[in-house]
């Protein structure tokens, strides 16, 4: 495995690779993220570029990217482990690590931003201005440089991922883009950088998020259609527990709008508070299978 820092060297090393899989992290990789650079080489292996069925190129890069966090958000606190990281992509047979400085990612300033459409300003997005901003734009400046034939994001993140996905058809990006399913703890949380920052007390409560989603969901399969009661109810649920609820939202997967009573395809959307730490979670289901 081979660990790059700069632009000129990632270009070097990728110069005669035909097929190239990326998965962009922050860092602070757990055992979803190893999960995604299984899903890039699968997709690799099994690629209509890929004739020779090569095991092709796996990059992941690490770069805690500043212009995603808002002012008050926990970029100075944001756990960077990038030996123990390096170490991970090792034993998962990852080919290449690229780890940019800012310097490197940013020229001061960056004038040109990539502003997502309306989807940007709604749920993570009303939480969190300019969030998705900052990820569309790191993103697509790392499609950029690593130019990757397959990318693969996790679905832990779906407004992320529907921003993205969105991204890469709109600007006829030539990436496969691959978006993978949750990676669960054996007690429901969702695998998640943040869920370091929770006390032994919280980590027992913090499967109750998804607690919560699977209850809803379960009355979503048996019928009920109130959306804003249901809603209301784990809010209220919840609350009771202890966290504070950013938002818990029925919404149609595919543009995260509010759905009427005949979509079928819907994902519920949740970030809560629990103390001190801001988890999100969701659970797509399809109506009517
Ligand atoms: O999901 C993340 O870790 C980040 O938002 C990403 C996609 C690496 C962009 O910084």
């Amino acid at each position: 495995m081979e660990i790059v820092h700069t632009v000129a060297e990632l270009r070097a090393r990728l110069k005669s690779e035909l097929i190239i899989g990326f998965v962009p992290t922050m860092g602070n990789l757990h055992a979803g993220h190893i999960d995604l650079t299984r899903i890039a080489r699968e997709h690799l292996l099994v690629h209509p570029f890929n004739l020779a069925a090569t095991p092709g190129c796996v990059v992941v890069s690490i770069f805690v990217n500043r212009l995603q966090f808002g002012p008050k958000e926990d970029f100075g606190s944001y756990p960077r482990t990038f030996a123990d990281d390096t170490g991970k992509c090792r034993a998962a047979g990852v080919d290449v690590v690229f780890a940019p400085t800012e310097a490197e990612m940013y020229p001061v300033p960056q004038h040109y931003l990539v502003e997502p459409p309306a989807i940007q300003h709604i749920l993570d997005g009303a939480m969190r201005p300019g969030h998705f901003r900052g990820v569309a734009t790191v993103v697509l400046k790392l499609f950029n440089m690593v130019q990757p034939t397959v990318a693969v994001f996790g679905k832990k993140d779906y407004q992320q991922c529907r921003v993205l996905d969105n991204m890469v058809q709109q600007l006829n990006l030539p990436i496969q883009m691959v978006l993978a399913n949750t990676v669960r703890a054996e007690d429901g949380l969702a695998l998640s950088s943040r869920n370091g920052y929770l006390s032994a007390a919280e980590r027992l409560e913090a499967p109750q998020l998804f607690a919560a989603l699977s209850k809803l969901k379960g009355n979503l399969i048996a019928g009920e259609r109130n959306f804003a009661a249901m809603e209301a109810d784990v809010t209220a649920a919840l609350q009771e527990r202890g966290w504070k609820p950013d938002y818990i939202a029925v919404r149609r997967s595919d543009d995260l709008l509010e759905p009427s009573a005949a979509d079928k395809k819907l994902v519920i959307l949740a970030a809560a508070r629990l103390g001190a730490t801001r988890l999100i979670d969701n659970l797509e289901l399809m109506l009517g299978e």
